[in-house]
């Protein structure tokens, strides 16, 4: 099964890199995991002299690394100049329902994903066959990923417990090593486990949180505003949501 896994991880990446970094890009957003690692073997493959006008903007020390170690260029995303947009970013998934809405930030990424993401005209999504599921929450079962400031995550804990997350709790650090996961951006994470997330078109996809049933965009809306969270790792977007700059949270295509 894991060679199964990691040979169809790198298929959908060189497909994905394949069908959607034309030779005339000049920014290129990189995420994070291990599934983005082969994005970057994909982009590098096609040579210097493919490469060489392109920028890469990672998100997070280990994109960071990864676009290094392939000779490509880096640029940091606050370099791009007011009004511009990266021409496509690529990134995995922990989970991809039938809408392309995502769970995202398994890897403790999930801040500076997002903003690149959405400084995309375009965002692709790579992810293997065992994270599409019908309904968020279906097979990624460890819990939405909620990046939140350090003093505030007792406070956002007990407000997931009472949203129908009972079993949300602050994500530990390595094994041995006491305290919280510190995440780039110096905040720790929650998971928090919710019942399978519903779309609008569901039967019951308007509960907007009775009983700890959610749609995904009325849990995204609630979560993203309480104070102490920094960032979600719900990408969503029913109805095309988009970010001021055009981007969108949710990927235009899934492999
Ligand atoms: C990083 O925190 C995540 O958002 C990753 O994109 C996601 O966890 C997918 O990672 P893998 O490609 O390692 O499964």
């Amino acid at each position: 099964q894991a060679r199964l896994v990691e040979e169809s991880k790198r298929l959908a990446a060189y497909q994905a890199v394949k069908d959607h970094l034309h030779p005339d890009y000049t920014r290129i957003g990189i995420g994070s995991g291990s599934t983005v690692v082969y994005v970057v073997e994909a982009i590098a493959a096609l040579g210097a002299a493919a490469t060489s006008g392109m920028l890469f903007y990672p998100t997070g020390a280990q994109s960071e690394e990864l676009i290094e170690v392939a000779g490509l260029r880096l640029q940091t995303i606050n370099k791009l100049p007011a009004g511009a947009q990266l021409d496509v970013a690529f990134d995995g998934a922990d989970e991809v329902d039938e809408a392309l809405n995502l769970i995202k930030g398994g890897g403790a990424c999930l801040w500076q994903e997002k903003i690149v993401a959405t400084s995309a005209k375009k965002f692709v999504c790579v992810a293997d066959f065992r994270k599409l599921s019908k309904r968020l929450g279906t097979s990624w079962t460890k819990g939405i990923p909620i990046e939140v400031l350090p003093m505030a995550a007792n406070r956002v804990l007990a407000e997931l417990r009472s949203m129908g997350a009972p079993d949300a709790r602050i994500r530990p650090g390595l094994p041995g090593k006491a305290g919280a996961i510190v995440t780039d951006n110096g905040m720790w994470i929650i998971d928090a486990p919710f019942p399978p997330l519903r779309l609008p078109t569901d039967e019951d996809g308007q509960a907007g949180g009775e009983a700890g049933i959610w749609t995904v965009d009325a849990l995204a809306d609630r979560l993203i505003k309480l104070p102490g969270v920094a960032e979600i790792g719900l990408f969503h977007g029913q109805n095309g949501l988009q970010t001021q700059n055009g981007g969108a949270q949710k990927p235009v295509a899934a492999y």
